[in-house]
């Protein structure tokens, strides 16, 4: 994949294979510049590949339709004057209207959390709340891909918890999710992590994997911390659990693990 800079053409993604399952929730990772949003706009069908092809259940990717990508600022797509208003604005555009309408943009806020902040006016909301009206078009419109630009880049941990929540429950829901972020805690959630460096796939593989490695007393050789990344501050613990010679039994990716393997502990 080359792109046109100020000094000339540039390869900004390599040798980039990736197949990813329907229904699953995938977080991108990597450096500034190490090519996260380029390969989310060519997955979205955004960015023309100059080499190479995007492929949907073995057939083309129908850019709009199987895919929706949210944009890490929500004002830049948000059309509506209130959510309920901007989910129904997207159905229209494809078309839809009347009773289903209104079944399809209920049932999408429902999901995302949002069914109280409907007719609020979009003025009003929180970014994560708006995060959370882009989550419902995609939700709404049917799209089975839905791909996240740094969603809580600008969020709250608590507005950051809300909006990833929800995703979860978007791909529960079966929608293919794919995310890419700079917190590291989120790569936790995540059923596949594939990480990026200068435009090449240096992981692609579990979250365990991604945060331990393959050597239980060498934490340092984890995949996380070759490639550079500094862990969350959970896995940073057990790291030094581990290196102090700790038998754990589990490695944990995220704080919900470990607070049920310390309340066994405490029982
Ligand atoms: N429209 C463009 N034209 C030319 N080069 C681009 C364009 N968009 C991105 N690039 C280059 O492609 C490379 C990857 O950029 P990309 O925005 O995909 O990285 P990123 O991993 O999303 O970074 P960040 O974490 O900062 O968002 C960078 O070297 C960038 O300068
Ligand atoms: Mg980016």
């Amino acid at each position: 994949m080359r792109l046109q800079t100020a000094e000339g053409i540039e390869t900004v993604l390599e040798h980039v294979n990736v197949d990813i399952e329907e229904g699953s929730f995938t977080v991108l990772v990597g450096a500034n510049g190490s090519g996260k949003s380029t390969l989310l706009q060519v997955i979205a069908g955004l960015c023309p590949l100059s080499k190479g092809n995007v492929s949907f259940g073995g057939a083309e990717l129908r850019t709009g339709v199987d895919v929706y990508m949210a944009l890490q600022n929500p004002d830049a797509q948000i059309i509506g004057g209130t959510p309920y208003e901007d989910v129904c604005f997207s159905l229209e555009l494809r078309g839809l209207a009347g009773d289903l309408l209104e079944e399809k943009a209920n049932a999408a806020l429902e999901l995302v959390g949002l069914q109280r902040e409907r007719n609020r006016p979009i003025d009003e909301l929180s970014g994560g709340q708006k995060q959370l009206v882009s989550m419902a078009s995609a939700l709404a419109v049917d799209a089975r891909i839905i791909v996240f630009d740094e969603p809580t880049a600008m969020l709250d941990s608590s507005a950051r918890a809300d909006v990833l929540h929800a995703a979860l429950r978007l791909r529960d829901a079966g929608r293919t999710v794919i995310w890419a972020t700079h917190a590291l805690d989120e790569a936790g959630y995540a059923d596949r992590v594939i990480a990026l460096e200068r435009g090449r796939v240096r992981f692609d593989g579990a979250a365990e994997a991604f945060f331990y490695g393959a050597h239980v007393g060498k934490p340092e050789a984890a995949p996380c911390c070759m490639l550079g990344f500094q862990p969350p501050y959970l896995v940073e613990m057990v790291h030094h659990l581990l290196r102090g010679g700790a038998e754990l039994p589990l490695r944990p990716v995220v704080i919900e693990q470990w607070e049920k393997a310390v309340a066994g502990l405490c029982r």
